[in-house]
């Protein structure tokens, strides 16, 4: 039967069967060729599409707003200073207004239950764009990019998350995995341990497909791996958590030496962004003159042949395009 997502909200790829995640990194392939071809669809033509942000952003932004566009959509970006949301009126209240008004909402915020709630009581599909738990459209992004730069099946991939294993990329990697069968490390201090509930449901479903998900400090789990991932040390809301992250992550760092770990010559490096990885940044040099040293890659790695981070943040439009396609688009 021919995949259907019309009317689908996006909340987690928990909700999603691996063939439905197979359809949009197809699609997402095809809206890439075709962009690069000069071809643009109006699949979203009359679609008018909310961003609703809790929390700031660069990529995720552009894509729904770019993707959208290219699609002939539209759209409206909405945060708590410009908005009443969170302010004058119930969560409840503000979802089935958007509902009455736009074709679909996307959400970025902090708690997991907002996306819930506003696809519970919108009626129109939702999109996490990313909250304290989950990142479901990075996922999308990364396989494809991964997929690019590989010809082993994801059945034979393994990636390494290093650094802080209990964020909302580790979980979002381990709901990935476990949907396609793949072999995935979060390789982190045990304080930072990922939490035992996600780590179960993500585990009934990897015993389902053949995926592999473990928890490790042990550096001999780096070997084979085909990807090493990393995200920020400290994720947005965490900021006055970043000494005790330095003293807990440093050995986790992606250096030329931990590449060389993997035993693999062609490992490629990850990062969903931004990323800490020079002192070009107000954060990076303030924390540096307090002593702490929050890259957590080094500028070697992220400027290496390994590094395909501009790759996969160009594919966060295309994988989010095609999201929006797939489930509000005419076709
Ligand atoms: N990777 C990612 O979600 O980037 P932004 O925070 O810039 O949206
Ligand atoms: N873990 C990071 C991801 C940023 C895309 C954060 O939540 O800030």
């Amino acid at each position: 039967m021919a995949t259907n997502l019309k009317g689908r909200s996006f909340l987690t790829l928990m909700d999603y069967t691996p063939g439905e995640i197979r359809y949009l990194i197809d699609l997402a392939k095809k809206l890439k060729a075709d962009r690069a071809a000069g071809k643009y669809g109006d699949s979203l033509r009359g679609r008018n599409i909310l961003l609703l942000f809790d929390k700031t952003s660069s990529r995720t932004r552009s894509s729904f707003e770019v993707g959208a566009t290219q699609e002939g959509g539209a759209v409206t970006f909405l945060d708590r200073s410009s908005s009443q949301f969170g302010k004058k009126e119930s969560l409840e209240d503000s979802a089935k207004v958007f509902g009455r008004i736009y074709d679909a909402i996307e959400y970025r915020g902090y708690k997991q239950s907002v996306v819930e709630a506003l696809a519970e009581h919108s009626g129109v599909p939702v999109y996490n764009g990313l909250t304290d738990v989950d990142h479901p459209t990075q996922i999308l992004a990364d396989i494809m990019t991964i997929e690019e730069r590989t010809d082993k099946p994801l059945s034979d991939v393994k990636v390494v998350f290093c650094g802080d294993t209990r964020n909302n990329m580790t979980y979002a990697w381990m709901y990935g995995c476990a949907k396609m069968g793949m072999k995935f490390v979060a390789y982190g201090p045990k304080e930072l341990a990922p939490d035992p509930a996600v780590t179960e449901r993500a585990s009934a479903v990897a015993a389902e497909t053949g995926a592999v998900i473990e928890f490790s400090q042990d550096a001999a789990s780096l070997a084979g791996a085909d990807v090493i991932y990393s995200d920020i040390w400290a994720s947005m809301g965490e900021e006055d958590q970043i000494p005790e992250r330095v003293r807990l992550l440093t050995p986790y760092k992606v250096t030329m030496e931990l590449l060389a770990q993997t035993g693999n010559p062609d490992v490629l490096f990850l990062h969903c962004l931004p990323a800490f990885h020079d002192f070009e940044t107000e954060l990076a040099k303030q924390q540096m003159e307090l002593d702490y040293d929050i890259r957590e890659v080094t500028d070697e790695v992220f400027r290496s042949k390994h590094s395909v981070v501009f790759d996969e943040a160009e594919n966060r439009m295309h994988t989010i395009k095609a999201l929006m396609v797939a489930t509000i688009g005419r076709q």
